[in-house]
């Protein structure tokens, strides 16, 4: 863990530095299904979107696409965005239905100012500290009023390795080798709390509802999966 807040901002840019070195280790990961957790969270994002029947879905950190893939395929408008070229190259060419621009988060809403989406997604692509909090406001406001945005991420209570304070981890790929890939170091990322997500969310936008998708096998939760809509507008009463 990070020993000082000082060392925050160094953390926020390594996180796409390590997202470039292994990008090919991570396509390898997803097109072999090595990530065994994902037989669980797949379909539970998939279930969670497709239970708001949105016509259009902005896919953030698509990664490879294969969420994007799945959802095209039941005839949604999918957009999505990643920072690492490669992989939204590889989405691209396996989609051509759907829209992909390599855009950092930072960048949002940069070309897509003029859409509103009726969902917006983050798949296990938030990593940050502030920059996070940044891009769950940036996205809220790119949601349709009626619309939502849904964060999937490893639930805290699996993820905190046995200490509960929040803060910078460095992460490994945990025997997640690649034969035949470059396995750039894992990327580094920040623990928040079951209280921290919740805050954090709540601060930008109206929890909506939260699930903890489990594992059968050992009935402790696998991921956290938050569903969001922007805050309501107040009428003006006069
Ligand atoms: C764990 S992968 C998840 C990919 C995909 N959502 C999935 O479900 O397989 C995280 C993705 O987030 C992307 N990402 C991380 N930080 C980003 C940023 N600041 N801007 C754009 N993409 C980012 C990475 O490039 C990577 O493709």
């Amino acid at each position: 863990m990070a020993d000082s807040p000082a060392d925050s901002p160094d953390y926020e840019h390594k996180v796409l530095d390590c997202w470039r070195e292994s990008a090919d280790h991570w396509q390898h990961l997803i097109s072999h299904n090595r990530l065994p957790s994902r037989v669980v969270t797949n379909p539970a994002i998939e279930y969670a979107i497709l239970s708001h029947q949105p016509s259009t879905v902005l896919d953030v950190g698509c990664g490879e696409g294969w969420l994007a893939r799945q959802l095209a395929a039941q005839g949604i408008s999918v957009t999505g965005i990643d920072a690492v070229a490669s992989l939204v190259d590889t989405a691209r060419q396996q989609d051509p239905l759907s829209h992909y621009h390599c855009l950092d988060y930072d960048a949002l809403p940069g070309p897509l100012a003029e859409q509103h989406f009726d969902l917006a997604v983050c798949n296990f692509s938030l990593f940050g500290d502030a920059s996070v909090r940044k891009l769950i406001t940036a996205l809220l406001a790119m949601v349709a009023p009626d619309g939502h945005l849904l964060i999937q991420t490893l639930h805290p209570m699996s993820a905190c390795q046995g200490d509960y304070r929040e803060g910078w981890r460095d992460s490994q790929w945990q025997g997640l080798d690649a034969a035949g890939t470059t396995m750039g170091e894992a990327p580094p990322w920040y623990f928040r709390t079951l209280a921290g997500w919740l805050n954090l969310v709540r601060q930008a936008g109206q929890l909506v509802r939260v699930e903890e998708p489990l594992d059968p096998q050992t009935r402790l939760p696998l991921s956290l999966l938050i569903h969001l809509s922007p805050l309501k507008q107040e009428c003006n009463k006069q």
